[in-house]
């Protein structure tokens, strides 16, 4: 086919925040294709969280990636080449393709998407894998009943963002914390959240009381730390959590916990952990939902673009140093 690849692989497990060095910058030439095989050419890469763990030998819920492997990322781009039935030349699909500027995967392994409908980057945001992860975190594992008071850390990110408009949707109050006063302007303005707490010039826990007066029934947490604590100590009767994700603890070496968890028991509260992937059955349930929502305005979608295959590793690093307004994704190439 003549067409030469440009690739990140693993080089090194990371020690605290992923770094340049931690990567090695390939170029390859693409190879022909075998039969049930589609080529895509990525358009956006996703950038998230995650990969900081699947770039350490930790035990996870998904094997990490092996020292030298093109390194795991979602994306969406356009089918240039296909040899399976199932998806066609021109088609834009969005998948697991790594951070490269072709992948090569069966037709299983892809899903169609429509640009017509949505922008594509959105297919990576609302209507993606953050989408989902918001969706089934908050209304089954979070369960909020209206009037409830849902709280959310990292609420001006990719599945925050998603998970306050949503708990406003079902008829909750929603509380964000985020850092900075431009993100919480951000969440409480254009995303229409009650409240939002900036963690980084206010006392959380203050804060909590002062925004929470009959406590917290559902606290959504994206980010582990002292804000967990913060949120188990102003906990309503029967509060459910939510445990996303512990971003504040990816980077340090050790996770720590939090050490006033006997909260859930004078509450009677629950802590439950969820992976998105297991609600893969349940995604054109979500997809439903949140592309009805977005149509009508209830629910937006913000895709935070970074421009350039070249700039992986600094832009991969945004998401750690709080960066990032919404869905963090890179653009590779046009349309
Ligand atoms: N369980 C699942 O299946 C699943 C699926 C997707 C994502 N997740 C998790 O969900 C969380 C959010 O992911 P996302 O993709 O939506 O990312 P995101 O919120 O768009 O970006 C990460 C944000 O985390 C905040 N942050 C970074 N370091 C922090 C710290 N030390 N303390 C507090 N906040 C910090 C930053 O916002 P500020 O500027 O506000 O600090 C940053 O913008 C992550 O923990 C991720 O691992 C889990």
């Amino acid at each position: 086919m003549g067409l030469h690849n440009r690739r990140y692989r693993l080089a090194a497990r990371p020690a605290g925040m992923p770094a340049r060095s931690d990567f090695e910058f390939c170029e390859e030439a693409v190879r022909e294709l075998r039969d049930g095989e589609v080529l895509v050419k990525v358009l956006y890469i996703s950038l998230d969280p995650a990969m900081r763990g699947w770039m350490s030998d930790a035990r996870s819920y998904i094997a990490p990636v092996a020292i030298g492997e093109v390194m795991r990322a979602g994306g969406a781009g356009r089918v240039v080449a296909s040899r399976n039935d199932a998806i066609a030349a021109g088609d834009h699909v969005v998948g697991m393709f790594g951070v490269q500027e072709y992948a090569i995967a069966g037709a299983s392994r892809m899903q169609r998407v429509d640009p017509s409908l949505a922008p594509l980057t959105t297919y990576l945001a609302a209507l993606g894998m953050p989408g989902m992860t918001a969706y089934f975190g908050l209304l089954d594992v979070g369960r909020p009943v209206p009037g409830n008071t849902v709280v959310v850390s990292a609420a001006a990110g990719a599945v925050g963002s998603i998970v306050g408009q949503i708990a406003k949707i079902k008829g909750c109050r929603a509380i964000g914390i985020a850092g900075g006063v431009a993100k919480c302007a951000y969440v409480t303005g254009e995303l229409g959240f009650d409240a939002c707490i900036d963690y980084k010039g206010e006392d959380v826990r203050a804060a909590l009381r002062d925004r929470c007066p009959d406590g917290i029934d559902v606290y959504f947490d994206n980010v582990g730390g002292a804000i967990l604590e913060a949120a188990l100590a102003r906990l309503a009767m029967h509060a459910r959590i939510v445990i996303c994700g512990a971003i504040s603890q990816y980077n340090s070496g050790t996770m720590k916990g939090p050490s006033n968890y006997m909260s859930l028991l004078v509450h009677r509260a629950s802590m439950t952990g969820m992976v998105v992937f297991d609600y893969a059955p349940r995604f054109g349930e979500a997809a439903r939902d949140l592309a009805a929502w977005l149509k009508s305005g209830m629910l937006k979608s913000r895709e935070d673009v970074v421009a350039g295959l070249d700039n992986f590793p600094e832009a991969l690093a945004m998401l750690f140093t709080g960066e990032n307004t919404g869905k963090l994704v890179l653009k590779v190439a046009n349309a």
